[in-house]
């Protein structure tokens, strides 16, 4: 086949897919991806792409690790669902799986199959424990796609505009994000000011005896991939057990590895009232979970929260094979090493653009944010280095709120040939920018 009739085939999919999909569903890449393994997916015409996007923070055991594939066939052939009608072991397993991965003190596990459904679970566990109805959040959050977690997220205003009225009772502070704060490069002024903004939330908008929960991205994810200063996590913990304020950690997108720690909070050994968790948990079977103390969840009656799906038997058993991978293949100290290697290359690329403006992550979760000639955030500039990337066979995607940061996430197995495989094409993309 020539090249031009198997790029066809790529185009007709894509034209029939025009045709009776819903346009809402973005697609990042212009390619069908017709296969995967470990760090690269395949299109219709056999072109590998190296994958540093892992369907957004998700296969973070590399595409169909065979491990996982096996528990997957193996499951199953044994039991594919049977929902809240019984028991099943697989669930059992997973969650003193979970209990003895996070930090101590979580020990009570409700499953369920998406990021947003966890987030909703967890803000009604804490509204019926506590009997109080406010929550606050942080600027620049992205929780999810329903209407309560939309009405939580404020990484950008395409996920909230028209969709008015959302759910209220929801109180936003400033994440402390320096670059775009009024103390650049102070980080403790930018934390003091977050704790200024507590003050006048409580003096002006809501009693604090009225909160029930505050929820916040120990990285923020969709909001630019920015790492809060040193201390911050712990101040929260702090101002929560002052004012008698459930803390819940979205984990969503920097759990499992991702960050170079298994959770992203153990960076501040801080233990979350409620920790969420959802993407990297299964290697791509849609599966999520929120974790609590027995002794908050013992509040909450049998019945009063539930699902169909979730906790799934093949979604568990994938579950459970991708934490047996990330532990015997020590792809959380992997994260780490190749993470730092990624991010020291990159800052060294950084030193010779006039574009970029920062590179900061941890572990495989790094951004690098773009800003143009007028030293403003710039979507344009970080779009045309994804496509020049794009063209070079390496797939990236962008955050920030006005698209300016580039975010890499690629497999926490990845090994140091891919991840210069992936800086060579990013530094030749940045240095054509000038
Ligand atoms: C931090 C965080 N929370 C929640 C969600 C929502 O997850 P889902 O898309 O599975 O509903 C996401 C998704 O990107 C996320 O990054």
């Amino acid at each position: 086949m020539s090249t031009t009739q198997i790029s066809d085939k790529n185009k007709q999919y894509m034209q029939n897919d025009h045709k009776v999909v819903n346009q809402v569903l973005a697609r990042c890449a212009p390619i069908v991806v017709e296969r995967a393994s470990g760090s690269f997916v395949y299109d219709m015409n056999n072109n590998a792409y190296l994958d540093f996007t892992t369907g957004i923070a998700v296969t973070n055991t590399g595409h169909c690790h065979p491990k996982v594939v096996k528990a997957i066939q193996d499951q199953a052939q044994m039991l594919l669902h049977t929902s809240v009608t019984t028991y099943h072991k697989k669930y059992i397993e997973l969650a003193e799986k979970l209990v003895s991965i996070t930090p101590d003190g979580l020990d009570s596990v409700f499953l369920a199959n998406s990021g947003a459904e966890a987030v909703e679970g967890a803000i009604k566990l804490a509204r019926y424990v506590t009997r109080k109805p406010a929550i606050i959040n942080f600027r620049g959050s992205f929780h999810g796609r329903t209407l309560l977690t939309t009405a939580l997220t404020t990484s950008k205003l395409y996920y909230r505009e028209n969709y008015e009225p959302l759910p209220g009772s929801i109180y936003t502070i400033p994440y402390p994000y320096a670059l775009h704060s009024k103390f650049k490069d102070n980080d403790q002024e930018c934390v003091n000011d977050v704790f200024r903004h507590f003050d006048i939330l409580f003096n002006q908008f809501v009693h604090s005896d009225q909160v029930a929960a505050m929820i916040i991205e120990p990285i923020l994810g969709e909001g630019g991939y920015v790492v809060p200063p040193d201390g911050f996590l712990k101040a929260l913990r702090k101002l929560c057990d002052e004012k008698n304020i459930l803390l819940i950690i979205d984990e969503v997108q920097s759990g499992f590895g991702r960050s170079g720690k298994m959770f992203a909070c153990e960076y501040e050994g801080i233990r979350p009232d409620i920790m969420l968790m959802a993407k990297g948990i299964a290697s791509g079977m849609p599966l999520s979970a929120f974790i609590a103390s027995k002794k908050l969840t013992d509040k909450w009656p049998s019945g009063r929260h539930g699902n169909t799906f979730g906790g799934n038997p093949v979604s568990c058993a994938a579950a459970l094979a991708t934490i047996s991978v990330i532990q015997e293949e020590k792809l959380v100290e992997n994260a780490k090493t190749i993470g730092e290697h990624i991010l020291q290359s990159l800052q060294a690329i950084a030193s010779k653009s006039k574009f970029i403006a920062q590179v900061r992550g941890r572990g495989l979760m790094i951004g690098i944010e773009f800003f143009d000639a007028q030293g403003k955030p710039s979507h344009d500039l970080a779009q045309a280095v994804i496509d020049k990337c794009f063209d070079n066979k390496l797939l990236v995607l962008s955050c920030g709120s006005f698209g300016q940061v580039i975010r890499l996430i690629p497999p926490l197995n990845l090994s140091l040939a891919e991840a210069n495989q992936g800086l060579a094409i990013l530094e030749k993309a940045i240095m054509e920018l000038h």
